[in-house]
């Protein structure tokens, strides 16, 4: 297969384009680098670039930006990929409310014009979008909760086994980026839908591994592992460190994209994350770090949070199982943070 890869040099891109470059495909990068725009030198992405180049795959990049209609029609219209993985994003709420216009043009723009032009030139490829779970705004914080020690969880028999796709995405407070995010994941279902096209948006939790290229405002688990390896002081946002993410390694990511690839299906929509089973709270990622690898991490718990930021959040992923039953996830806690620990140690060394 010929796959298009956007974002190809980000966490999920990168580890997309090893992996089924690593499988013989064929692959076309499109990263421009933006990451670094936005989050200064520590956002660089040229390193995973020069890492993928190096590797015995047939990898072709293009320095091109997704918001650049006309190079992103002729690229698809040249390549006719046989799928496309798109990754490409500003991926940060927070930022998202100092630079709109970037965050809407790459967001909901720049996912319009890869789904028009892989409608017009190869409209029967699996088109695979790189969702959120902030499409669904603050509306997780609804639930009812209980407080532990160290984390919240929900207190209904009904969320045991977390979020799933019928929690609400209206009217609902979603940060701009939820907002440019679900644009996009509402037109990647409706290509599907009304056009009968291959598309699927993955609502990502906190997706995660060695090849993030974190800061404080995106890569959560990463940067908060690299400031405790290079003892830098990390500040926790309110609900007292207490608040619940669930981790995904990008291998992980990738083996669900695989699985969509070879049993398309027209406008779905899968949560995708650790699930329960992965699910942390700052706290208990604090403690970890401490107990199994001796990192102390120096921080401070603000009392203010971060507007419209998840309270308790995992992934339902009973959805994606039963359409995809072969699929489970390979990564525990434990082994995602042996490999970021790891990477930190080593870039830092
Ligand atoms: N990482 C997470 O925790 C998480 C959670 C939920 C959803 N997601 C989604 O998953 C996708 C991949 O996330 P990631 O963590 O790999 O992000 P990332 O920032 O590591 O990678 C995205 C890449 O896209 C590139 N890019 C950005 N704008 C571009 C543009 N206009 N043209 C070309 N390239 C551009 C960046 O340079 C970067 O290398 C994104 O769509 C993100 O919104 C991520």
């Amino acid at each position: 297969m010929k796959i298009l890869v956007t974002g190809s040099s980000g966490l999920i891109g990168s580890q997309a384009v090893k992996y089924f470059g690593q499988q013989g495909h064929e692959i076309i990068g499109v990263d421009n680098n933006l990451r670094k725009f936005f989050f200064g030198e520590v956002g660089d992405t040229s390193w995973n670039l020069a890492a993928l180049k190096k590797l015995p795959i047939k990898f072709t990049h293009y320095d091109t930006d997704i918001r650049d209609r006309a190079k992103v029609n002729e690229l698809i219209k040249i390549s006719k990929p046989d799928a496309v993985i798109h990754c490409a994003a500003q991926p940060s709420h927070d930022l998202a409310a100092k630079i709109p216009f970037e965050d809407f043009d790459t967001n909901a723009g720049g996912t319009l014009n890869l789904l028009e032009a892989t409608r017009q030139h190869c409209k029967e490829s699996p088109f695979v979008f790189l969702s959120t779970n902030k499409v669904y705004g603050d509306a997780p914080n609804e639930l009812e909760l209980i407080e532990t020690d160290t984390r919240w969880d929900y207190r209904s028999e009904k969320f045991k086994h977390g979020i799933d796709e019928t929690m609400r995405i209206d009217q609902t407070k979603h940060s701009l980026f939820g907002a440019s995010k679900t644009a996009a994941d509402v037109f990647t279902q409706e290509y599907g839908l009304y056009f009968n096209m291959p598309t699927v948006c993955f609502r990502g939790g906190c997706l995660t591994g060695p090849a993030h290229s974190s800061a404080e405002l995106h890569g959560f688990l990463s940067y908060l592992i690299k400031c405790a390896v290079i003892g830098k002081s990390y500040t926790i946002f309110g609900y007292k460190g207490k608040q619940v993410r669930d981790q995904i390694h990008s291998y992980d990511v990738v083996t669900a994209i695989e699985q969509f690839i070879k049993n398309p299906k027209c406008g779905k929509v899968y949560n995708m994350g650790g699930g329960k089973e992965n699910s942390i709270s700052v706290l208990e990622c604090i403690n970890m770090l401490s107990k199994k690898y001796g990192h102390n991490l120096n921080y401070s718990v603000s009392a203010e949070n971060r507007i419209g930021d998840h309270i308790c959040y995992y992934s339902d992923l009973r959805k994606f199982k039963t359409d995809y039953p072969t699929w489970g996830l390979s990564y525990n806690l434990d082994k995602i943070f042996d490999e970021i620990v790891e990477a930190q140690l080593q870039l830092n060394s």
